[in-house]
């Protein structure tokens, strides 16, 4: 490394950064040869990492043969072939669920269970508003109004407290999200959800392998919903999976998700006794799956060991807040995020940071915006449907709660996270994380100043 014998390496090797910058403010001429030689990139200094992150998805010549034969089989649709099936029983043990069915994406896999969980046009789900779009889209899809419980900022999940008042006698689930792959604290919830009669069912779509006190993410409620998208850790494209452990319950999403035919239990005495829609995986999509599983435990590790490391090093830094975990819970990290407090960077912006940090050559963005004032959810309180199912007061309300999401406001404004093939890198490119933040912290009134 070029810089070894700097103000970075000395940094790099003081036990805490706090200190260490303390140090340096007090000492004013290694203050200015550190500056000279640890320049940060955005002021034209040598970024801290070269670049050639781990790229998305990966993908191995040894998975071609499986996904040829089903090519040249014809076999491509669930009903003619058996690797739908296999990949479902495959997952299930994966998770210590009893059942999984695989559906053709996370969305719709959140559909079916809604559906089947009995979440019908006029009801209310309450689901967290730091998530993915789709979790909005896959309540507004059963009409159903997706109630905004507020965001714990320390966690980035849904706070536990903020439920019970959103409780209304239209309410009929709880949709808890495990954001990036960090499990929500889901005893309260379950317990909120048991008092009140309204059934759970988990937005695990980006938590493959997260655990919970000894359980896996998916199993934690009534029914638990995954995605396959190309972004997630098991890809296929597309593709997602309702998971659980009731017979009933997953009979009921075999036919829902299948036109509305009968399966195991779950009959009528003519063929279509009950609605449904076509939901269904493809072969394709299995066979992919399939070849995964492995590669997905060992990089589930990888990232696991060094979210771990960035949490134990970045935490040192004045003014970056990992999140908190629930006790005895392992995240997966599907983005590794962090909070960030401009104060201590000399009010130098979230927005800004991330520039200064895309320079050092180490990607990151924002999280996810306060989407509700986008206007899907505007659009589907005016529409004819929703002002059917719902008096004028109720979606006044509704729209005001927004105002009230104090938590999510927060960690909308200063969350900053990093796409998951990041923590595939090794250990030495985690240090560089740590030591571009370091040096933009170090750096940021003049980097402030630079920016206007
Ligand atoms: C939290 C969350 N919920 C739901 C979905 C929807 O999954 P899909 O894109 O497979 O429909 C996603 C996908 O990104 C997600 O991240």
């Amino acid at each position: 490394m070029k810089h070894t014998f700097t103000r970075r390496g000395f940094i790099r090797s003081a036990a805490a950064g706090s200190a260490a910058l303390t140090w340096l403010s007090a000492q004013k001429a290694p203050m200015v040869y550190a500056a000279e030689a640890d320049k940060p990139a955005v002021l034209g200094g040598t970024p801290a990492h070269a670049g050639g992150w781990p790229g998305w998805p990966i993908w191995r010549e040894a998975w071609e043969p499986a996904v040829l034969e089903v090519l040249r089989s014809g076999r491509w649709f669930r009903g003619a072939g058996e690797h739908v099936e296999e990949f479902e029983q495959a997952y299930a043990r994966l998770l210590g669920a009893k059942r999984c069915l695989a559906t053709a994406s996370g969305t719709t896999s959140l559909m079916v269970a809604l559906h089947v969980m009995g979440v019908d046009a006029g009801d209310e789900v309450i689901t967290s508003p730091f998530t993915f779009i789709a979790t909005y889209n896959a309540i507004l899809n059963m009409k159903a109004l997706p109630v905004l419980a507020d965001t714990d900022p320390a966690t980035l999940t849904m706070d536990p407290a903020s439920i019970e008042s959103r409780i209304t006698e239209r309410t009929r689930a709880i949709m808890p999200v495990h954001i990036y792959g960090l499990p929500c604290d889901m005893d309260p919830i379950n317990a909120i959800a048991r008092k009140h009669k309204l059934a759970v069912v988990e937005d695990a779509c980006q938590a493959w392998l997260a655990e919970y006190k000894g359980r896996k993410c998916g199993v934690l409620g009534d029914l638990g919903c995954f995605s396959f998208q190309n972004s997630k850790h098991l890809p296929a494209g597309e593709g997602g999976a309702v998971t659980g452990n009731s017979d009933d319950l997953l009979d009921r999403c075999q036919a829902y998700h299948n036109c509305g035919r009968a399966y195991g239990g779950f009959k009528g005495s003519t063929p279509y006794f009950t609605r449904g829609g076509n939901y269904r995986m493809q072969q394709f999509q299995a066979v992919i799956l399939m070849q995964q599983f492995d590669k997905l435990v060992k990089e589930t590790e990888h990232r696991g060991e060094n979210g771990d490391y960035l949490s134990a090093q970045l935490k040192q830094i004045p003014g970056i807040e990992p999140v908190r975990l629930p006790e005895n819970s392992y995240p997966v990290w599907h983005l590794y995020p962090f909070r960030y407090d401009a104060r201590q960077f000399n009010g130098l912006t979230r927005d800004q940071f991330v520039r200064a940090m895309g320079a050092e050559g180490i990607p990151c963005g924002g999280g996810y915006h306060e989407q509700y004032f986008d206007g899907l959810l505007d659009e589907a309180i005016a529409s004819r449907g929703f002002q059917r199912l719902f008096s004028a007061e109720r979606l006044k309300a509704y729209r005001d709660s927004f105002q009230e999401l104090k938590g999510n406001r927060q960690v909308c404004a200063t969350t900053v996270g990093m796409f998951q093939s990041v923590l595939l890198a090794e250990r030495a490119d985690m240090d560089r994380i740590v030591e571009a933040a370091r040096k933009i912290q170090v750096h940021s009134a003049a980097i402030k100043k630079s920016m206007g």
